[in-house]
């Protein structure tokens, strides 16, 4: 098929499954740049890609989902100050503080660090944040750092009063916080990286390695793996844990913070541990109750002396606020209410997806595996839980269980378009 070149292209030059992020939305993105340089059909346009570096990188930004915001996960901010002044009490003056956030995005990561830790009381000369992506466009924007309402989401939002000022209907950073940011373009496939090996005490690698096939993951996991000092700390998103287990490292225990160290050399290398306390549901991006509702289940009759409640939420408010509370990574309320959803209303596979979600942060994967296939049962073609449930499934080494997933997924994506 002539599109496959484009794929490899992509899967070779910035790891992308095209799976992942459906293989409309990468047509799409195709016949933008067709149109945009006037190329008579794909072949044309094949061979101007070939001839110029521009309309590769075009290609890419057109493709990548640049999705951030200030303090997503908020947890793994409060771990890090924590972390970092235990950090810098054993460097005892060595040297500063290195950290990385990889990709970095608009900048919204990499700044979040450096609030976080001058809000922790850090000196500024006591550490410095390396940051990275492949797109030359959001590094741009990241210099800049103008934002607007966008990269500003859930409920505390004091941060916003300390660092920023308003400009019109954005707000401009602070220098003093722009300061503690290196960025630069790059890519995380880029052998030249191993330079820096061991280099980092924090690495923050977020939200990347749900576009990548397993092999590219596994890659990466390994380049991560070296970046970060012995003794350091790598930050990954929601669901991305289960592989790290596999290679030797294993979480640190904190919470919601999806934190992770290496095992020690003696230790045997285990599955994650479930996460003991209140669990996390910040997903890879913010999730809408984006499906009509079934008609509700007749509630059971109300038992006598039941206590008075708040007037009860209909079920579009409930959905609606699972999704609010989900994106504020308020996750024991988010399941609270999922669990309340499905005492009162029909099962839905958007709320066992969520429920999934959940428990794939914590750690949980037998859960999340149940979770995921209920949704799957309700709705064989839920896009998202057909991907989460793949990743699962190639980190537990059913890579033909997860590639028929893929596949269903991939199909879905493509009917959805027609
Ligand atoms: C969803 S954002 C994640 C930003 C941030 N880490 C977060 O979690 O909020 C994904 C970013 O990955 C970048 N990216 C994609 N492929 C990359 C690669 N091979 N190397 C470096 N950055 C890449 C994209 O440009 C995009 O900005």
């Amino acid at each position: 098929m002539s599109q496959q070149r484009f794929f490899r292209f992509l899967q070779e030059r910035i790891g992308l499954d095209v799976e992942s992020v459906g293989v409309p939305m990468v047509e799409r993105a195709l016949r933008q740049r067709c149109v945009a340089l006037n190329a008579a059909n794909l072949d044309d346009y094949w061979l101007r890609l070939q001839q110029s570096a521009d309309e590769q990188q075009a290609l890419i930004e057109a493709v990548i989902v640049p999705e951030t915001w200030f303090f997503r996960y908020p947890e793994s901010f409060t771990a890090l100050a924590g972390l970092a002044h235990k950090r810098l009490a054993e460097l005892a003056g060595e040297r500063p503080l290195r950290l990385l956030s990889l990709p970095c995005s608009t900048g919204e990561e990499p700044y979040s660090l450096a609030m976080a830790l001058l809000d922790a009381g850090l000196n500024p000369a006591t550490f410095q944040i390396d940051a990275m992506d492949i797109s030359p466009n959001s590094v741009a924007k990241a210099v800049q750092a103008v934002y607007g309402r966008n990269s500003f989401r859930g409920s505390d939002l004091a941060f916003r009063e300390r660092h920023f000022v308003d400009v019109g209907d954005s707000h401009q950073l602070d220098e003093r916080v722009r300061q503690q940011v290196r960025f630069e373009v790059g890519n995380v496939l880029d052998p030249i990286l191993a330079s820096r090996n061991g280099q980092y005490d924090f690495v923050f690698c977020r939200n990347l390695l749900i576009y990548f096939d397993v092999q590219t993951q596994q890659r990466v996991f390994e380049v991560l793996k070296r970046l970060v000092h012995t003794e350091g700390v790598l930050f990954i998103g929601p669901a991305e844990g289960s592989l790290l287990a596999r290679l030797g490292m294993r979480p640190l225990g904190i919470a919601q913070s999806f934190a992770y160290v290496r095992q020690p050399a003696d230790a045997p290398i285990a599955a994650p541990q479930p996460l003991r306390s209140a669990s996390p549901l910040p997903p890879a991006t913010p999730i809408a109750p984006s499906r009509p509702a079934p008609a509700p289940r007749p509630r059971p009759a109300t038992p006598l002396a039941a206590p008075v409640a708040a007037p009860r939420e209909s079920e579009s408010e409930l959905l609606a606020s699972i999704a609010r509370q989900a994106n504020a990574g308020d996750s024991v309320q988010a399941r609270a209410s999922c669990q309340r959803y499905l005492r009162e209303f029909a099962p839905k596979a958007q709320v066992y997806y969520w429920l999934g979600l959940l428990s794939d942060t914590e750690g949980d994967a037998a859960q999340a595996l149940s979770h995921y296939r209920k949704a799957l049962y309700l709705e064989p073609q839920h896009p998202e839980a057909l991907l989460h449930l793949a990743t699962l499934l190639a980190a537990q080494g059913d890579s033909a269980g997860a590639r028929r997933l893929q596949e269903r997924a991939a199909r879905v994506g493509r009917e959805s378009e027609r």
